[in-house]
This record gives C-alpha cells, sequence and structure tokens, in this order.
C-alpha cells in the first residue's frame, strides 16, 4: 500500500544556496538535459527560461538517489510544467523529443559555435547567423568587423575552447603571484570562480586581489597589468576601472549584477612544460592545430619550433580589503548560487547582498542621487549594516 506521504520522497529547500553542495550527481541524465535546455535558453537571449530550467536542474542534483517516477518529484519547489514535461519523458522513452531535436539544431550548433568565441555573445551570435555565418570558416570569410577582444578570441580560438586544468590554474597563479608582489609587496591573491569551489576544470581562472590596508591597492590593477605585459604573459587584456564610488552620493547600487570592481579580462600566455615531442606525439596543441585552421601556432612560419605555450582565459578583480568579503562571495559563483543567495537575501531576509556589501532594506532611506548615465534617477540609500557579520 502506497499511500502520499510515502510518495513524497525527497525534501529540498526552495533557495540553491540553502542547499548542501553534494559531487555525486544521481540524476546526470536529467540535469544533463536540462542544463542543455539551460543553454539553448541563454544562447537564445531566454534569460528567464535559462534560470528556470537551471533552478529544475539544481533540485535534481541535490536529490540522494536517482528519479524513477514524476510522482516523486510532488512538491519540490523549482519543477515547472516544462521541466516536468522533460523529466517524464526522459524517464518513460528513454529520452526527450525536444532535447534531441534542440541538440541536432543547426542554429543551436552555430550559437554554441559563435559564442565560443572570446567576446562574442548571445546577440552578435544571432545577428551573424542570420548574416548566413554559421562557423568560424564562414566568419573568417564574410568580412565582419571584429572588435579587439573577438579577434583575440578567434585567434586563440582552439586553445581557449580546451578546459583548463587545476594545475594550469596553479601556474597562472604563480605568475599573478609574482606580478602582484612585485608591483606591492603585501598584497594578496585569492583564486575565486570555479576552481575555488573545488572544479577540476573551468573555462577560465580567476583571482581576487586586495591588500591588507584599505587604499593601497587603488591603481594596483594597471601595475599589474604591466609587469605581466613587460614580460610577454599576456596576449590580451582590457581593463575596466572601478566605478563603485563614482556617483555623486557615494555607493550606489549598479543598475545591474554587474560589480563596479576594478578588473581586468584577459588572455594569458602559459608556457608550457617541455615535453619530448616524440614521446608525445598527440599533446592537446599538436591536435589541434591539424583540425582547425585558425589556430594560434606554437611553431613560426618558416616552421621553427619555439618554446610551447597555451592561451588560458584569466580574469583578474581587484577589491578594497573592506569589501573583500563581499567580493570574495560573489566571484566564487556558481552564477545560479550568486542569484539566489541574493534572491534569498532579498526576499526571505528583506536584505540586498552584492559583491560590494549587504544591506538591511529596513533602514532605506530614499533620496535623489546622481548616476553615471548623468540622469536624475532614484536611488535607495541604504544603510551598511552587516559587514562586520560577514568578515
Ligand atoms: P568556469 O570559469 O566556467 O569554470 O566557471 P566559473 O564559476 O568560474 O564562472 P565565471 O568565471 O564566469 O565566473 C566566476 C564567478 O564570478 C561567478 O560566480 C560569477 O557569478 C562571478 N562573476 C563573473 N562576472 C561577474 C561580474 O561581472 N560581476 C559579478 N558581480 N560577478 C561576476
Ligand atoms: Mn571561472
Ligand atoms: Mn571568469
Amino acid at each position: 500500500q502506497i499511500n502520499e506521504a510515502e510518495v513524497a520522497e525527497f525534501s529540498v529547500p526552495t533557495y540553491a544556496c540553502q542547499r548542501r553542495t553534494t559531487l555525486e550527481n544521481h540524476n546526470a541524465v536529467l540535469t544533463d538535459a536540462l542544463s542543455l535546455l539551460a543553454e539553448h535558453a541563454e544562447l537564445s537571449d531566454e534569460d528567464g527560461r535559462g534560470v528556470a530550467f537551471r533552478r529544475a536542474a539544481a533540485v535534481l542534483k541535490a536529490l540522494p538517489k536517482p528519479v524513477t517516477s514524476v510522482k516523486q518529484l510532488r512538491g519540490l519547489p523549482c519543477l515547472g510544467d516544462h521541466s516536468l514535461r522533460i523529466i517524464k519523458d526522459i524517464l518513460e522513452n528513454r529520452e526527450s523529443s525536444e532535447v534531441q531535436s534542440t541538440k541536432q539544431s543547426e542554429r543551436f550548433k552555430a550559437l554554441k559555435v559563435l559564442t565560443g568565441i572570446f567576446g562574442v555573445g548571445a546577440k552578435t551570435a544571432d545577428r551573424w547567423i542570420r548574416d548566413g555565418i554559421n562557423n568560424l570558416q564562414q566568419l573568417q570569410d564574410s568580412g565582419q568587423t571584429l572588435n579587439r577582444a573577438q579577434q583575440a578570441g578567434l585567434q586563440h580560438y582552439d586553445h581557449l575552447s580546451q578546459p583548463v586544468t587545476k594545475q594550469e590554474a596553479d601556474a597562472i597563479g604563480e605568475i599573478v603571484e609574482e606580478a602582484v608582489a612585485s608591483v606591492l609587496p603585501g598584497a594578496r591573491i585569492t583564486l575565486i570562480g570555479g576552481f575555488r569551489r573545488g572544479k577540476l576544470t573551468g573555462h577560465d581562472v580567476d583571482f581576487l586581489i586586495t591588500h591588507p590596508e584599505e587604499g593601497r591597492e587603488v591603481g594596483l590593477m594597471p601595475k599589474v597589468v604591466s609587469w605581466l605585459e613587460s614580460k610577454g604573459f599576456l596576449l590580451y587584456q582590457k581593463t575596466t576601472r572601478n566605478s563603485y564610488l563614482e556617483s555623486k552620493d557615494g555607493p550606489a547600487r549598479p543598475a545591474s549584477n554587474m560589480d563596479r570592481f576594478e578588473r581586468c579580462f584577459s588572455i594569458f600566455k602559459l608556457p608550457e612544460e617541455e615535453k619530448p615531442a616524440a614521446k608525445h606525439p598527440e599533446t592537446l596543441t599538436g591536435n589541434v592545430e591539424q583540425s582547425l585552421p585558425l589556430t594560434s601556432s606554437h611553431v613560426s612560419a618558416e616552421g621553427e619550433a619555439l618554446k610551447r605555450w597555451r592561451a588560458v582565459r584569466v580574469d583578474l578583480v581587484v577589491s578594497p580589503i573592506s569589501q573583500f568579503a563581499f567580493a570574495l562571495l560573489g566571484w566564487t559563483g556558481s552564477k545560479l548560487f550568486e542569484r539566489e543567495l541574493r534572491r534569498w537575501a532579498g526576499h526571505e531576509k528583506a536584505m540586498s547582498l552584492s559583491s560590494h556589501a549587504l544591506y538591511d532594506n529596513k533602514q532605506v532611506e530614499t533620496h535623489f542621487v546622481q548616476t553615471p548615465s548623468v540622469k536624475k534617477k532614484r536611488v535607495s540609500k541604504k544603510t551598511k549594516t552587516c559587514s562586520s557579520m560577514m568578515t
């Protein structure tokens, strides 16, 4: 005899940030399918749908055992009609026709390839596809104007589409550490992003830089970048300065969920350990160079063998020590975790969390401030109450 209580066998908290993160995923087939639909939605500039699929996938990932029937999912949060339909399809027919047709669609393939170029987002890819560009060769032949980031992205496409290993992340960490120590003794770097969460590979490496004395970090990024450039470690970099204190009345909340720290999006030239070519005929770069014409080569036009290296995406962020805890939390990710943490703070605790601070919404005093876009806009100035709690 099965009663309702026995059927509703899983219990999962509403917000992803309230759940324990597990390394074991007992429902990978289902979460892979939902993640693919999330990716498709994001690449189609439908972020709302993307988040819905990401939330559904995260709930299934939190379950302690494989799901065998949708009945088991009754009462679980974040599972909308669409996600449930996909899950049911897979449980009953082993696959979902929507997932299969999405995966095989030419448009999805083209979106993945084009947005795989550093500097190309969903909107640009969509415009190119409407112009008949579906792959890298067509992009090169099209004569489309590329910005500096996209040129670098295309040039180093093969390297940048290979996952970065933890070893490579650590090697870059040593270089960044040396750069930071040379230009500002006492400054500290922390590995953030996916590697801080224990991931074994990533699409880039992220570092947060600070100095224990407030204010000493000002102007640090250009010096670090110059040092790296002078040593030949950078293939590309774009630095944007800190804009947190730019608004007239001091810290205001940024318009989007982008924060206002000084940051550098870069492509590193990471020297690779020398490997005897004969013993390793199928090294990563050797393979890619043969299969893709658009590679950044290790070998000059004359065929002269040069030192081996590989291109790696690296993000650097500088925060003053007073905001370090929030920056660390905000840049550790995952993106869904951060989003859920902020939603939970807002809805359940009446607080607003950013990578700069945590504010108590109950102590809000509304007034006018000058925004960077020089428009008069109503912005709430909130009392910072919780930095001690967080640090
Ligand atoms: P992989 O790099 O793919 O391994 O995953 P990741 O989790 O490291 O992703 P990513 O490098 O894109 O971002 C790292 C963290 O920084 C995530 O938590 C993001 O939410 C956060 N992040 C990235 N860009 C920004 C930004 O512009 N502002 C803020 N506040 N956070 C950001
Ligand atoms: Mn990352
Ligand atoms: Mn990053």
